[in-house]
């Protein structure tokens, strides 16, 4: 674990306050509404699990999921649905929950495609967001924490599929991820 961590980023107490607090929100904002929430597999899947137990408004979920990375760290800008969701969105209103903005382009292409499907509401909570790294200006709707420039795991965010299941959010150190490029 030394060998890769740099520093603990975000503690589990830290994210578990937040999810809560984000959850509430969204409560509030969706009252009188029923929510289709969609987890783009597999980062946000931990973070997809704990936020809807702290939504109190009428709830389905779904999933999708997407590639744009392979095995690397850098957005290569394309992306491809590898698994779509299960259910036709028109009318619904619908609630992304991503693991991470980084360049923005997935969030730009899945805001495309579900926009094109009719939804009565279309609305994004994402759990991080790197600013500074954004190549296309996409807006998001909930953030849990911008973050630096730093690649971090945890929390269900990979490296090469691991450190997935860590309950807290840590970044790598600089030469295991530049390796990559
Ligand atoms: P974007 O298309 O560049 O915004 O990339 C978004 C996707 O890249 C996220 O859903 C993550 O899967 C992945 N990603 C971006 N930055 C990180 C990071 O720091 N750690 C792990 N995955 C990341
Ligand atoms: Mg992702």
């Amino acid at each position: 674990m030394e060998r890769v961590m740099e520093e603990i980023l975000i503690p589990e107490e830290e994210i578990k306050k937040r999810v809560q607090e984000l959850g509430e929100e969204i409560t509030k904002d969706y009252k009188g509404q029923e929510v289709l929430a969609i987890c783009v597999l597999k980062g946000a899947s931990v973070f997809m699990a704990d936020l809807v137990r702290h939504i109190k408004v009428p709830l389905k979920f779904d999933f999708i999921a997407v590639s744009s990375y392979g095995d690397s760290t850098f957005s290569l800008g394309a992306v491809k649905i590898l698994k779509d969701i299960d259910q036709d969105i028109a009318g619904k209103d619908v609630l992304l929950v991503e693991d991470i903005i980084d360049t923005g382009y997935t969030l730009n292409y899945l805001k495309r495609i579900f926009q094109a499907r009719n939804p009565n509401s279309l609305k994004v909570c994402t759990l991080l967001s790197k600013p500074s790294r954004r190549k296309i200006n996409v807006e998001v709707d909930y953030c849990g924490f911008e973050i630096p420039d730093k690649f971090v795991v945890g929390y269900g965010l990979d490296f090469r599929g691991y450190y997935r299941n860590y309950p807290y959010i840590f970044t790598l150190k600089e030469e295991i991820y530049r390796q990559e490029i």
